[in-house]
């Protein structure tokens, strides 16, 4: 967090994880954010990350309907040291985080949404979002990004269209952050609109607030499928 001025308080802040999604690509007979990853479920470790973080003081969690109490037992045996509510989700992603945004407490000045599946975001990378929308200056939301290494084409089928300028693009993670007001106006509006995303940063560039980008983190992979979770079990694991 930025430096305080006399009499100023450091924004309270909320994490909400989404851990409602079925993990249809995994293919696994649990909820994704169940399935083991070293020797805990994989919700568990974004948790952990989560509550080790001295700015967060409320941690939210949309679990799969049918799963409410399996995701409440994960907390309970976490034996986090920040307060954490677990909400049902809902039909798609936007929909669960809109849930637990509901219970975030209206006078919370930052939220940071993070996905279950990025078991390996670091402390550093929640308080690097943080920070980037903490403060008179802050953004409105922060997002962290890769820049792609490789050379992107454009592909219509098969065809190689053109190449696209790489310096353009980033690939986004979450955890991100959001001043919480602008988060809580860009999730009613899109549902106003019928607008769906894939992340919340989404929401908000469509509404044209301003959204930075800050440095990601190569470890912090995405779970989707078996391989990924028999790569991500090695990482768990601390073998090369
Ligand atoms: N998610 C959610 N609520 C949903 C769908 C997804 O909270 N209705 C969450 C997932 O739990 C996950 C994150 O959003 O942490 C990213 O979604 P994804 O990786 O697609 O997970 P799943 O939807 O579970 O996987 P799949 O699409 O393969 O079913
Ligand atoms: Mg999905």
């Amino acid at each position: 967090m930025g430096e305080l001025r006399d009499g100023e308080r450091a924004p309270a802040v909320a994490v909400i994880v989404a851990a409602a999604g079925s993990g249809e690509r995994l293919g696994a007979s649990l909820p994704k954010a169940l399935v083991p990853l070293g020797g805990r479920p994989m919700v568990t470790l974004s948790l952990v990350t989560a509550a080790s973080c001295d700015a967060v003081d409320l941690i939210v969690v949309a679990a799969p309907p049918s799963h409410v109490s399996a995701i409440r037992g994960s907390v309970e045996a976490a034996a986090l040291h920040t307060p954490t509510e677990v909400v049902g989700g809902g039909a798609s992603r936007q929909d669960s985080v809109r849930l637990a945004l509901e219970v975030v407490p209206s006078d919370f000045g930052i939220v940071v949404c993070h996905d279950a599946a990025r078991p390996f975001a670091s402390r550093d990378l929640f308080e690097r979002v943080i920070g980037a929308v903490d403060g008179p200056d802050g953004a409105d939301g922060a997002v962290p990004v890769i820049r792609p290494p490789d050379t992107v084409k454009q592909l219509d089928g098969d065809a190689v269209g053109r190449t696209i300028p790489r310096e353009s693009l980033g690939l986004a993670q979450t955890p991100q952050a959001f001043r919480a007001g602008r988060l809580r106006e860009a999730h009613a509006s899109a549902a106003r609109d019928g607008i769906e995303a894939t992340d919340d940063a989404m929401l908000l560039e469509v509404a044209g607030m301003a959204v930075v980008a800050v440095p990601g983190e190569a470890a912090n992979v995405k779970i989707t499928t078996q391989e990924d979770l028999e790569r991500a079990e090695r990482i768990a694991e601390g073998a090369p």
